[in-house]
């Protein structure tokens, strides 16, 4: 068994059962530094309590310098990747078992490919729509080798999950390490 540390979710991988198992980060310390950027702002003269509020309450996980993104972004993106997969089944993403805040997927083989390397690939069979997501096709860690076919493990961004729907099958067909 490893552990794994994504910006959103620690990852247990335990081979030996195929599971691995998704742990949302709730990331405290990056919340109480977002309120203390806008605190700042007021003691500069520049906040205003609408903004305030809109990035510490209102505004979701898909947006930067929030506080949801900083508390509950893990779990949301556990929520959706469980969904996507029970909606779809696509064989371009790694299967999600189950979802209880916590996360159960299937583990996949990390693929040896230089982070540069792998983008340009992408690119080639994606085409320009990987510059949508550069953070997630620059980092081969996104995606793995189950049974000899890449897949994706990190699929919860509604804009990627689009992309793997239109190009799901060129990937598994065209990809070669
Ligand atoms: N099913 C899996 N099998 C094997 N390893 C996995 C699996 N899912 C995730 N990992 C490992 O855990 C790491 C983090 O997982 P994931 O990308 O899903 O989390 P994240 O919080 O969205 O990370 P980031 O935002 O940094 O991409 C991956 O880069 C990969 O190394
Ligand atoms: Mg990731």
């Amino acid at each position: 068994m490893h552990v794994q540390h994504g910006s959103y979710r620690t990852v247990l991988v335990i081979p030996s059962a195929h599971l691995a198992i998704k742990v949302p980060r709730v990331r405290v310390r990056e919340f109480v530094s977002n309120v203390r950027y806008h605190v700042r702002g007021f003691r500069e003269g520049k906040g205003s309590w609408r903004v305030f509020w809109q990035y510490t309450f209102l505004k979701g996980v898909d947006t930067y310098c929030t506080g949801q993104r900083a508390l509950f972004k893990g779990v949301v993106d556990n929520w959706r990747e469980w969904r996507f997969w029970s909606e779809t089944r696509h064989p371009v993403l790694a299967p999600t078992y189950g979802w209880f805040g916590i996360s159960v997927q299937r583990t996949v083989d990390p693929i040896e490919i230089v982070a540069e390397s792998f983008f340009a690939r992408m690119l080639e069979i994606v085409g320009e729509d990987v510059f949508d997501d550069i953070h997630h096709f620059a980092n081969p860690g996104n995606f793995g080798s189950l049974n000899g076919r890449l897949v994706a493990v990190d699929y919860a961004s509604p804009g990627v999950q689009q992309l793997l729907l239109r190009c799901g099958e060129a990937i598994i067909r065209d990809f070669r390490g």
